[in-house]
């Protein structure tokens, strides 16, 4: 595989997360990455900045939108939200698995209720397992949060590679979302729980989440192509 040949197969298991405040330069990015990535991920940031506009310019681009607002709040609250964000076409959307069944529910009921009403196909909603900033995240809140996530029947889960064997051997339909990908030699930043791209692939991810090691490369195609290119020898 050289530049810009990337099979779908591996082009399907790649997110790319557009953490910026400017839909310019996400949409410039968003461009010039479209050959790797078949997900736009807009998370808080770019949304605070630019709303359902920016979900609209990655859709606009041919891109699945990952919505990742991580929502966190009463069932009604998040259930209402959700039916907004159904309407504005996006693939993917985040909740909080802490949150408990009767919220994750709320947000697969508005997000369909949403959707259905604008004559467009269902988010899949990917319940949030633990973030690496919570500090006392044992394997027994592992396992609570996954039950959550099945019970209220999300389509996925967020979770660390490390955690992959735990979630695939509870809930091996879930489509699990792995951030914190890193190949070897590349900054770890913040990311707690780091994974090279082919670790990842090979302990069961289905998208993998990437971000600054991408986007805070000097070479942004290069970066992606090698990423591209090791999930693809993984698979
Ligand atoms: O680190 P990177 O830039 O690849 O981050 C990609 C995504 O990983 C971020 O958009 C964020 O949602 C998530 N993240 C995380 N844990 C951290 C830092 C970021 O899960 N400690």
């Amino acid at each position: 595989m050289t530049l810009n040949e990337v099979n779908e197969e591996t082009r399907s298991r790649m997110a790319l997360a557009l953490d910026v405040d400017d839909l310019v330069e996400a949409g410039r990015l968003g461009r010039r990455l479209f050959p790797w990535f078949s997900v736009a991920k807009v998370g808080l940031e770019l949304f605070a900045a630019s709303g359902p506009e920016a979900v609209g310019t990655f859709i606009d681009q041919g891109y699945q939108v990952f919505l990742d607002l991580k929502l966190h709040d009463i069932p009604n609250t998040v259930g209402k939200t959700a039916r907004v964000l159904g309407s504005l076409g996006v693939s993917y959307v985040t909740v909080h698995s802490s949150g408990g069944i009767d919220m994750l529910k709320a947000a697969v009921d508005g997000l369909n209720e949403g959707a259905t009403a604008a004559g467009l196909t269902p988010p899949m909603v990917l319940g949030v397992s633990v973030l690496t900033s919570e500090k006392s995240a044992t394997p027994e809140k592992l396992q609570e949060r996954i039950s959550n996530v099945v019970a209220a029947d999300c389509g996925g889960i967020v979770c660390a590679a490390s955690d992959l064997l735990l979630v695939r051997e509870q809930a091996p339909e879930l489509l699990s979302v792995v951030p914190g990908i890193r190949p070897e030699g590349v900054s770890n930043n913040d990311q707690g729980r780091p994974a090279t791209p082919s670790t990842a692939i090979q302990e069961g991810a289905g998208l993998l989440v990437i971000g600054r090691a991408v986007t805070a490369s000097a070479d942004l195609e290069q970066a992606a192509n090698a990423i591209a290119l090791e999930v693809s020898d993984a698979l």
